[in-house]
C-alpha cells in the first residue's frame, strides 16, 4: 500500500515545495490548509504530473479542535501514514505591546497548539505501527530573542525544543522527529507579517529560496536528523549565539530585526 504524507500549509512557500519533492517521491499526499481553491489546483496539478493520489483537507488549524478533525479524517480514509509536516505557521512584526492580542493568540495557537496536538496524534498512531517520521518547521528565530518578532520567535523556540525532545521519547519506536529551522526565506511570510521594507540579512535579496529549504529539510527527515538549519551564515549564527553574552545576543538581534 503506498504511503502517505500529511503537510500542514502546503498552499504556498516552504509547505508547498516539500509537497511537491514527496509527490515526485511518489507520496500520496493529505494537505491541509485554508484555501480551498489552491488545495484543489494543487491536487488536480500534482494527479496529472506524478504518480500519486492528493487529498485536501480545509482547515483553519487555530481553531479549537482542528487538529483532532484532521487525525479522525486520515483515519477515516485509511491511510497508511508515514510523514507529518507541521509547516503552516506564520508571524506577527511589531512591537508586542501595540498588537493585538486576539491576532497573537492565533499565532500562537497555530504555531504552537495545533503542532503540539498533531505531534500528540499522528506520533501515537505511528508509535503503534513502529514506524514513521515527523518534520517540523520552526525557525532561526527559535535560537535568540526577537524583539518586534517577541512572541513570534518565542513560539519558535517552543517548537524547536519541543521537537528535539519529542524525538528523543519517539525514536525508541522506530519514529523519527526533524526540527527544520529556516532563515529567512522567499515566500508569502514577510507580507503576511505586515513586515514592510527591510535591509540587512532579512533582505529580499539575502532570503534563501523556498525550493533550497525544502529540499534541505526533507533529505534531513529521511536521514533522520535531529536538527538542520538551512545555510551556512544562518547555522554559524545560530552556532555562536551559544557562546555570546545574551545581552549581546540579545542587542545584536534588536538591531536586525529593527529593520536592518
Ligand atoms: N519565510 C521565512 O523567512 C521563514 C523563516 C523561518 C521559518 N518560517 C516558517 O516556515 C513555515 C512556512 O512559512 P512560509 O515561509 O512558507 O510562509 P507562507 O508562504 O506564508 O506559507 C504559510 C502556509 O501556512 C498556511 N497557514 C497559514 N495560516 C494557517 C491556518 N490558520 N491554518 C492552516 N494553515 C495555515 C498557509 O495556507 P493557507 O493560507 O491556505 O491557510 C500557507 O500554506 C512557517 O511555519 C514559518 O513560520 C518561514
Amino acid at each position: 500500500m503506498s504511503k502517505t504524507a500529511i503537510i500542514t500549509g502546503a498552499t504556498s512557500g516552504i509547505g508547498y515545495q516539500i509537497a511537491l519533492i514527496l509527490a515526485e517521491k511518489e507520496y500520496n499526499l493529505l494537505l491541509v490548509s485554508r484555501n480551498k481553491e489552491k488545495l484543489e489546483s494543487i491536487k488536480l496539478n500534482f494527479e496529472k504530473t506524478y504518480k500519486v493520489e492528493v487529498d485536501y483537507f480545509v482547515s483553519d488549524l487555530y481553531e479549537k479542535h482542528e487538529s483532532k478533525n484532521v487525525f479522525d479524517y486520515a483515519i477515516s480514509k485509511k491511510l497508511n501514514i508515514d510523514i507529518l509536516v507541521n509547516n503552516s505557521g506564520y508571524g506577527l512584526y511589531g512591537e508586542h505591546t501595540d498588537s493585538s492580542l486576539d491576532k497573537i493568540n492565533n499565532m500562537l495557537n497555530l504555531n504552537i497548539i495545533a503542532l503540539t496536538e498533531l505531534c500528540g496524534y499522528f506520533g501515537n498512531y505511528m508509535k503503534q505501527n513502529n514506524s514513521g517520521k515527523i518534520l517540523n518547521v520552526a525557525s532561526v528565530a527559535a535560537y535568540q530573542p526577537t524583539p518586534y518578532f517577541a512572541a513570534y520567535g518565542a513560539s519558535k523556540s517552543y517548537v524547536l525544543n519541543f521537537s528535539e525532545a519529542l524525538a528523543k521519547e519517539l525514536e525508541d519506536y522506530n519514529v523519527s522527529v526533524t526540527c527544520l529551522s529556516p532563515g529567512a526565506t522567499k515566500t508569502e511570510f514577510f507580507t503576511v507579517a505586515e513586515v514592510g521594507d527591510i535591509s540587512g540579512q532579512m533582505s529580499e535579496k539575502n532570503r534563501m529560496s523556498a525550493k533550497k529549504v525544502a529540499e534541505i529539510g526533507v533529505n534531513a527527515m529521511f536521514n533522520k536528523k535531529l536538527s538542520v538549519i538551512p545555510g551556512f551564515k544562518n547555522s554559524f549564527l545560530a552556532f555562536s549565539n551559544r557562546f555570546a553574552p545574551r545581552i549581546l545576543v540579545a542587542n545584536i538581534s534588536k538591531k536586525i530585526m529593527n529593520k536592518g
